[in-house]
């Protein structure tokens, strides 16, 4: 990080301090300890000090700058010294007040800022197993690291994991920074182009797509953005009549290869066009039919959910252009990012699940994406 400037940097000005300040300072604090029978805060050892030295100060920089007067000419004091020996211990607790110690204890954790429609269930599954009463400090820190701030279904995480002053949660572990917030799950479709890899939907969601429009009897759907063609195979393969539309060529060609390769064509058509224009024709086609929509929300970084652009009904709704109108008749099922204000769905009867990462993939605990049906 460019705004990391270890404390021992910040002591060397205006000026290096002799290097034999710091042995000294650690043996005047020894001296003192024999005089007083006081123990040093922070500084017990050459360890502690290095540490202190090479940390960010914490808090208020005007300490540094008391600091650093009690250090000059230290090199030179007489260990015997009672002032030294207190001007040592000063610039202790000052190290103490500047370079916070790291919590080995277990930490206790709250999560809050729950959306109220993601159940227990999948509360716990995001969680993970640890017990939050009584947390390794180091899963403590991924925890706060991973959902701090996590946008999901338009509320936002907050994890607290409160030490005492003083003290700090130890840096989570490289290997677990962030990773599985992104991790995809990869297409199961054999032919996906570069949209594709990032905007099939897993096999595992687009199974609870077809199970949600199976359940409310749904016989046949259009899907005006079927992209290469994820969701739209999965319904045909539960027996449900799709009409799919994609605008780009070679992505609608690819939709049929997949549709092809799944033996689903009898079951799925792919037009090649814009499915917001042809929309009204299709369900004037079949009335009966529910929608789909799954909606470019613009990259891979759609599934993030620290992404800043608000995602609500009204950005869904410009998604699919000046023209696009959602009927009110159909039933609808949508697919959204995790981040998706979920509170701005128009009036209606919704039934809303939060789909994780794929069982097995390492990422059972992100929410990848919500899915909203209105009856
Ligand atoms: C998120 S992807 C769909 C992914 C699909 N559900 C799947 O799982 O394979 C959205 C797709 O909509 C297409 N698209 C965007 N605007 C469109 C429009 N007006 N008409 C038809 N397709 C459109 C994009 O080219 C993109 O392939």
């Amino acid at each position: 990080m460019s705004d990391f400037i270890p404390l021992r940097e910040l002591l060397d000005e205006p000026r290096p301090l002799p290097r034999k300040t710091w042995p000294k300072l650690i043996r005047l604090l020894r001296a003192r300890k024999k005089r007083t029978g006081e123990a040093p805060v922070l500084l017990h050892g050459n360890g502690d000090l290095q540490r202190g030295l090479q940390m960010r100060p914490k808090g208020d920089l005007s300490l540094v700058a008391e600091l650093r007067p009690l250090l000059d000419g230290m090199h030179r004091a007489d260990l015997e010294d009672a002032t030294w020996q207190d001007r040592a211990s000063q610039a202790d607790v000052l190290f103490g007040r500047l370079t916070p110690r790291i919590r080995i204890e277990p930490v206790a954790v709250t999560v809050t800022g729950w959306h109220p429609l993601i159940t227990q269930e999948v509360r716990d599954a995001v969680v993970g197993h640890a017990p939050l009463a009584a947390m390794r400090p180091v899963d403590a820190a991924v925890l706060v690291h991973e959902l701090d701030g996590l946008n999901l279904g338009g509320h936002l995480l907050a994890v607290d994991a409160p030490v005492e002053p003083g003290a700090t949660l130890p840096a989570p572990p490289r290997d677990r920074r962030g990773g599985p917030r992104r991790r995809g799950d990869g297409s199961w479709l054999p032919n996906v182009d570069a949209v594709g890899r990032w905007s099939t939907t897993p096999r595992h969601i687009a199974d609870a797509h077809a199970d949600v429009l199976q359940e409310a009897g749904v016989r046949t759907v259009i899907d005006p953005f079927c992209g290469c063609g994820a969701d739209a195979i999965r319904f045909a393969l539960a027996g449900i009549t799709v009409h799919a539309v994609e605008c780009e060529p070679g992505r609608a060609a690819m939709a049929r290869r997949n549709a092809s390769s799944f033996g689903v064509t009898d079951h799925l058509t792919v037009h090649q066009g814009d499915g917001v224009a042809l929309l009204p024709k299709l369900l004037a086609e079949n009335p009966d039919a529910a929608i789909f929509l799954d909606p470019p929300w613009g990259g891979a970084e759609a599934q993030d959910g620290t992404a800043r652009e608000l995602r609500d009904w009204t950005a869904l709704l410009a998604l699919g252009g000046p023209n696009f109108v959602v009927p009110e008749h159909a039933p609808l099922l949508l697919k959204l990012p995790r981040d998706f204000a979920i509170d701005t769905l128009p009036e209606g009867d919704w039934v809303v699940d939060w789909h994780r990462g794929a069982e097995g993939s390492g990422a059972e605990r992100v929410i990848k994406t919500i899915s909203a049906l209105r009856r």
